[in-house]
């Protein structure tokens, strides 16, 4: 098929590769001039692994373009802009944009438009007003680090649509995935994005809280605890990692989004919303952990991105710990395989931590996991549970949810 696909972050160019791979030919669209011009030169503008090895092998089926224009014979075309919340709610401007621009494009065309962007419950449903074309909502799971992966092995594929044929064509689409199909109504299928995606923030937020209660007891380590509890099939073991808290592109934005949808509907949310507090309070406890050790002096933060394997830092918590360090006063220094960030002076693994007084570790790189030898001397904050206590020097290593 001919498809179109408007919007070139991680979630356009991870669903354009895979389905480049599977042979169709793929119309990139972006309003950004640089992003397509670096595409145009098979040059990714984000790290995701595999992302520009496949860019490269299928670019053939590629076309990277700002014009509009070029989407008049496509058979659909995804929609995977982002959707910001601005105060606290969602924007839908950059999606209903791209409706309106698909509007007097595909005037003699019945392509159809397929919604992938988290958008709140009713927004298909507006877009189709707009395009008239058929419209399928079709959200996206996948996890930046693992985005193609993801693509190519999802859990599950949903689809929301109203016309039974236009919702055919995009399970059609996906069916090499051999992965199990809910079909729903487009609302269905626009909730199920933030309810999947609150439940894990939900999961993590409170594995955080139980890491918070085993910090003040003896000989409790969260980590046993998680263990054990994600054995129960009923739990399941991910996302169960406690730790400095959820960041990233979507948890944050998607919580506030549901949670401010819920409010103007006259439901509240309050699990959620105390899902978000919780999180938004993990900074305060590292803070206070490294104030245990030191009250001024170097500290040396090791993970800039907000989970690894990318290079993306919105909303990382790392960087909010990192500012926030600075506003306590202390010299920050900072390493991440692949991040960068104005925020603090980045240098080398080595040197970061020779100059520290303190290392804290924010994200779970795999470089970052066997430092216990190499840390020695230092005091050591384990914000994401990757280093073995017992390599540890007792006095001078803490660690999230771990007890004295
Ligand atoms: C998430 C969803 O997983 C994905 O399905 C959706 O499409 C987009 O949002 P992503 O934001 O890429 O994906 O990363 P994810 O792996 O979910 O991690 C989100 C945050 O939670 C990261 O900051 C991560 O460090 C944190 N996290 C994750 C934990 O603190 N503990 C865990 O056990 C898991």
């Amino acid at each position: 098929m001919k498809i179109g696909i408007v919007g070139l972050g991680v979630v356009g160019l991870a669903t354009g590769v895979v389905l480049a791979e599977q042979g169709h030919k793929i119309i990139g669209v972006d309003i950004d001039q640089n992003k397509v011009k670096g595409l145009e030169c098979k040059r990714s503008p984000i790290y995701e692994p595999g992302l520009q090895e496949m860019l490269e092998r299928y670019f053939h089926n590629f076309t990277f373009t700002t014009d509009y224009g070029l989407l008049f014979n496509t058979d659909l075309v995804f929609i995977t802009v982002s959707t910001p919340t601005i105060d606290g709610k969602i924007y839908l401007g950059y999606v209903f944009d791209v409706a309106k621009r698909l509007r007097d494009v595909l005037k003699r065309n019945d392509a159809i438009v397929v919604i992938k962007s988290t958008v709140v419950p009713g927004t298909a449903r507006k877009v189709k007003e707009i395009v008239k074309n058929d419209v399928v909502s079709n959200p996206e799971f996948l996890r930046e680090g693992s985005a193609i992966l993801d693509t190519k092995n999802p859990d599950r594929i949903v689809i929301g649509s109203e016309n039974k044929e236009a919702g055919d064509l995009v399970e059609n689409l996906w069916k090499f995935t051999n992965a199990p199909v809910i079909r729903a109504t487009w609302e269905e299928a626009e909730m199920i994005k933030y309810a999947a995606n609150s439940f894990l923030a939900v999961k993590i937020s409170f594995i955080n809280e139980i890491a918070n209660v085993c910090e003040k007891l003896k000989d409790c380590d969260v980590t046993v605890i998680a263990k054990a509890i994600g054995m129960d099939k009923r739990i399941s073991p991910y996302f169960l990692n406690a730790g400095i808290g959820w960041g990233g592109s979507c948890f944050p934005k998607d919580t506030q989004a549901i949670v401010s949808f819920a409010r103007d509907l006259g439901e509240e949310l309050k699990i959620v919303e105390a899902a978000i507090k919780v999180n938004n309070e993990r900074i305060k406890r590292v803070v206070s952990m490294l104030k245990g050790f030191i009250k001024e002096g170097n500290v040396c933060v090791l993970g800039v991105a907000f989970k690894p394997n990318t290079d993306d830092t919105r909303e990382s918590v790392a960087l909010k710990l990192i500012k926030t360090l600075k506003s306590e006063g202390y010299k920050v220094v900072a390493y991440d395989p692949k991040a960068i960030t104005n925020e603090a002076k980045m240098v080398g693994l080595d040197e970061c931590i020779r100059i520290a007084d303190v290392v804290i570790i924010a994200t779970e790189w795999d470089e970052f996991k066997g430092l216990e030898e190499k840390l020695r001397g230092k005091f050591v904050i384990d914000g994401r549970r990757i280093l073995d206590p017992s390599k540890m020097e007792k006095e001078k290593f803490k660690a999230v949810g771990l007890g004295e």
